[in-house]
């Protein structure tokens, strides 16, 4: 019972410790999480010391011969021993405010670690803390069905619904959704939908509910909706849109209501757009865009209004853009981007300005980005990519950052940074892949679904 008390008390004092402490000056900060604890680089055996504790990490791989590196200059990963000799990766901790221990630690959420910072006395690290350093990507469970042109939404529970999309059995369109947890990387079955949708857009109504709109049923245009509760896991169908369409896209306006554009009907690509009002679950017709869109995209900006940029009719690729202001219902041309463009991504960022990055320009992948200034209508090219990338994603982390990911033929990542404007890789995927989705978890990773690598796939992994 004193045991435990005590315990609690040194995490409480950690926690504490490390959200009020700012080391700025040093050398090596660990952030991850909020989480700030700073060292100074030393030159001798080890890679970084904390001289107020007379402490002293040693870097990952320094004392073991193993292929396991957690150490990134950018944030800093040191090596923890357990008994048995697994390693853990953890950021720079302070030992002297961790619980000692012998060989074991009383909770299971520890493990007992051993590391010359901490010596002479073993220390319990709790668990929560290893996995802020582990960076790059990992396999997590598989999804049930392979997929593609799938979606993925992330519910306000924190889990993730997938939804339809293609897969590898000839052709069906499964109508199969699951759920993917994040606490235990585990997919489970949820009710089918009412119809197949492949090429459909999911979104997020204000309550927490999906919205599935449209796609293919049987490789014909479909202009089904429904919708997914998360608290009772079922779907039920609601109002039909007015126009049959996939690869349209859609964007959640501020009023709470819906906004769809473009796509294809199968015969035609689509310069209309419509709306669907969660409160009658209808969906109204509303302008018509100045082109016809498939392989665009559609971004809320900060002030109400949506642009939507490039995307293809038939051959022809647009560098133009427009946007929709929700207060007249009516879509304005405004200037072109430097390129044209199909199958890119835009981001809005945080400082309200539009990336757009990659697609294709219909000779090849693009390697150049853009930023649209929603304050000046304008568009400024930016830093190259270190790749060219289509059919990508890419993904607003909480830290700012944007993570592009894949593309065809491409198998890293890599981040763009707004306040230094610059792109850095950050390593390779286990698979290979394109068409695939991806969103940012409540935990902060980047959550990756299926896609085509060769093949449509099943495997999911982490970022
Ligand atoms: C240890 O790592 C070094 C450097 O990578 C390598 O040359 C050596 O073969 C490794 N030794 C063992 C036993 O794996
Ligand atoms: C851990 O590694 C040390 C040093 O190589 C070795 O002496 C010890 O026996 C190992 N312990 C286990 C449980 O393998
Ligand atoms: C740790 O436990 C071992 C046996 O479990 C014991 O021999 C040793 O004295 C203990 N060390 C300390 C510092 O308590
Ligand atoms: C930790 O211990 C608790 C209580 O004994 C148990 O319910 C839980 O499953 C254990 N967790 C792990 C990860 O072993
Ligand atoms: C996931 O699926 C891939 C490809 O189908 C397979 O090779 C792999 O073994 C699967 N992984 C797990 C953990 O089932
Ligand atoms: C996750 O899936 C694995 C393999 O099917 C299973 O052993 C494990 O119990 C599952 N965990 C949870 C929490 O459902
Ligand atoms: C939706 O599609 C169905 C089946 O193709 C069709 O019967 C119905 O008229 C369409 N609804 C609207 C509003 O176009
Ligand atoms: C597409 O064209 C076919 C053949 O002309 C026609 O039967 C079908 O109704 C058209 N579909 C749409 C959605 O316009
Ligand atoms: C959320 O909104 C949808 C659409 O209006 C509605 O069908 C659903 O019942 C609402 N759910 C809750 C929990 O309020
Ligand atoms: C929208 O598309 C329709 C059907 O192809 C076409 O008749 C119409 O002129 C287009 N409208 C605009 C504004 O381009
Ligand atoms: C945009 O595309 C049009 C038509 O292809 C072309 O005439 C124009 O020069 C392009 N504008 C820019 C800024 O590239």
């Amino acid at each position: 019972m004193a045991m435990q008390r005590t315990r609690l008390i040194f995490l409480v004092v950690f926690f504490l410790y490390v959200k009020v402490e700012k080391l700025q000056s040093l050398d090596y900060t660990c952030n991850a999480n909020d989480l700030n604890t700073g060292f100074t680089l030393s030159y001798s055996s080890h890679t970084a010391e904390d001289k107020s504790s007379s402490c002293s990490l040693q870097k990952c791989n320094s004392n073991l011969n193993n292929t396991k590196n957690c150490y990134h200059p950018s944030t800093p990963c040191f090596d923890y021993l357990s008994f048995d000799n697994q390693s853990y990766c953890a950021p720079a901790i302070q030992c002297s405010i961790l619980q000692i221990c012998n060989q074991t630690c009383t909770s299971n959420t520890s493990v007992c670690i051993v590391n010359s910072c901490c010596s002479p006395s073993s220390v319990c690290l709790p668990l929560s803390l290893t996995n802020l350093c582990i960076k790059g990507w990992f396999m997590t469970g598989n999804m049930t069905y392979a997929r593609y042109g799938h979606t993925e939404s992330v519910l306000n529970n924190g889990k993730v619904l997938i939804s339809g999309g293609y897969n590898n059995n000839g052709g069906g369109d499964p109508s199969g959704a699951e759920l993917y947890d994040p606490s235990t990387g585990n997919w489970s079955a949820t009710m089918y939908m009412h119809n197949a949708h492949s090429l459909h857009t999911s979104s997020k109504l204000n309550n927490g509910t999906i919205l599935v709109a449209g796609g293919m049923l049987n490789f014909i245009a479909t202009n089904t909706t429904e919708l997914y509760d998360l608290s009772t896991g079922t779907w039920t169908r609601t109002g039909n849109m007015i126009y049959a369409r996939y690869g349209h896209k859609a964007s959640v306006l501020n009023n709470g209501k819906v906004l769809v554009s473009g796509g294809s009907n199968g015969n035609d690509t689509l310069n209309t757009t419509e709306i669907y009002d969660p409160s009658t679950g209808m969906w109204t017709s509303t302008g018509i865009m100045n082109e016809k869109r498939y392989g665009h995209t559609s971004s809320l900006l900060n002030n109400g209004k949506v642009l939507v940029t490039g995307g293809a009719a038939g051959f022809i690729v647009f560098n133009s853009t427009e946007i929709y202001d929700p207060s007249t219902g009516i879509w304005l041309m405004t200037n072109n981007m430097n390129s044209l463009r199909n199958g890119h991504s835009a981001t809005l960022l945080n400082n309200g300005k539009v990336l757009v990055a990659g697609g294709s320009d219909g000779y090849g992948a693009l390697i150049t980005t853009e930023l649209y200034d929603s304050s000046t209508g304008t568009w400024a090219n930016t830093v190259n990519m270190n790749q060219p990338r289509y059919g990508h994603t890419a993904s607003l982390l909480t830290s700012g950052k944007v993570l592009v990911v894949a593309g065809q033929g491409v198998i890293n990542g890599e981040f763009y940074d707004p306040q230094t404007e610059t792109w850095t890789i950050t390593g390779t995927l286990n698979n290979n892949r394109y068409g695939h989705t991806a969103s940012l978890l409540h935990n902060g990773k980047v959550l990756i679904t299926g896609g085509i690598g060769g093949y449509y796939l099943n495997s999911a992994e982490l970022y």
